[in-house]
């Protein structure tokens, strides 16, 4: 594996090209864009969209390989108006599957972790591409090179998936980054910050022991969340402020100051919030609340 994440690296440019396009779409969808961006990441659901997809997807194929199985083990030509309609619709499937995937990937960190995900990304194209072609000849009524057409591009699709799960295990690709790290955990109040160092509507950066929080005032108001975004791990104190949230600085996703609720993606996980007050001239914390 790490030989191929070695040579993934001769796919940068492809990488970060791709990249620039899927931003550049977003960006010109504007505010439409926005919410079609939170539903492709799964922001609404709590779980990104893309593998629960990916599953349906590779259900899908697998099941086509199974028909094909049967009908040649059997001689059961009959079912291949079955096989097709199964392909039709896994096809189908795949729009949904390659959009979420590049959804999520225009916000991949470049180096290693954007270089497999673009292998892992267009082998999957190059795929579904073969299906493509497989269906249609399936359909013109040459079924046999369109089974083994598409039993290679079962091949290929594995791998594909093999990838991305190690995309996953090894570089933590859209998984909560606080999962493993929730945070020194603060049973009473905790003094983190003295008021005078805390300037009005500004995200400024506090430690409770080792956990780094951002901690926002408004007026008499005081929030409290961890430091660490949940998506990839940017530090929100370098964020901006929006009239109910924060926006985090490296992908743009925004948590709801009072209970760190996602507003906007492409974070999919809540973000750890604390109890905060003021006493004393401190700023004081007590949490995470669960
Ligand atoms: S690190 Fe990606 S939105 Fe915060």
């Amino acid at each position: 594996m790490e030989r191929l994440e070695r040579w993934s690296r001769g796919l940068a440019a492809l990488g970060d090209a791709t990249a620039g396009v899927m931003t550049a779409i977003y960006r010109a969808l504007g505010r439409p864009g926005r919410l079609l961006q939170d539903l492709l990441n799964g922001s609404f659901l709590g779980h990104a969209l893309h593998p629960v997809l990916t599953d349906v997807t590779i259900g899908g194929f697998t099941m086509v390989v199974a028909l094909d199985l049967v009908a040649l083990i059997f001689h059961a030509g009959d079912l291949e108006t079955a096989t097709r309609i199964v392909l039709g619709l896994t096809m189908l499937a795949t729009l949904g599957t390659i959009l979420t995937g590049l959804t999520d990937y225009k916000d991949t960190a470049s180096g290693d972790e954007r270089n497999l995900a673009t292998l892992h990304g267009w082998t999957n194209i190059a795929a579904t591409v073969v299906y493509g072609v497989a269906f249609f000849l399936r359909l013109g009524g040459s079924v046999a090179i369109g089974q083994l057409l598409g039993l290679l591009a079962y091949l290929v699709v594995s791998a594909g998936a093999y990838i991305g799960g190690h995309l996953v295990f090894k570089y933590g690709y859209m998984v909560n980054r606080n999962a493993f790290a929730g945070g020194k955990r603060a049973k009473d109040f905790t003094a983190v910050l003295a008021v005078a160092d805390l300037p009005d509507q500004t995200p400024t950066k506090a430690m409770l022991g080792t956990t780094a929080l951002v901690v926002v005032r408004r007026g008499d108001l005081v929030f409290a969340l961890k430091d660490t975004c949940s998506h990839a791990g940017g530090p929100l104190s370098g964020g901006t402020l929006t009239e109910r949230g924060i926006v985090c600085p490296w992908h743009a996703s925004e948590f709801r100051l009072s209970d760190g609720a996602v507003r906007h993606g492409p974070a999919t996980t809540r973000q750890p919030t604390y109890r905060a007050r003021v006493a004393d001239g401190q700023i004081e914390v007590q949490g995470p609340i669960r």
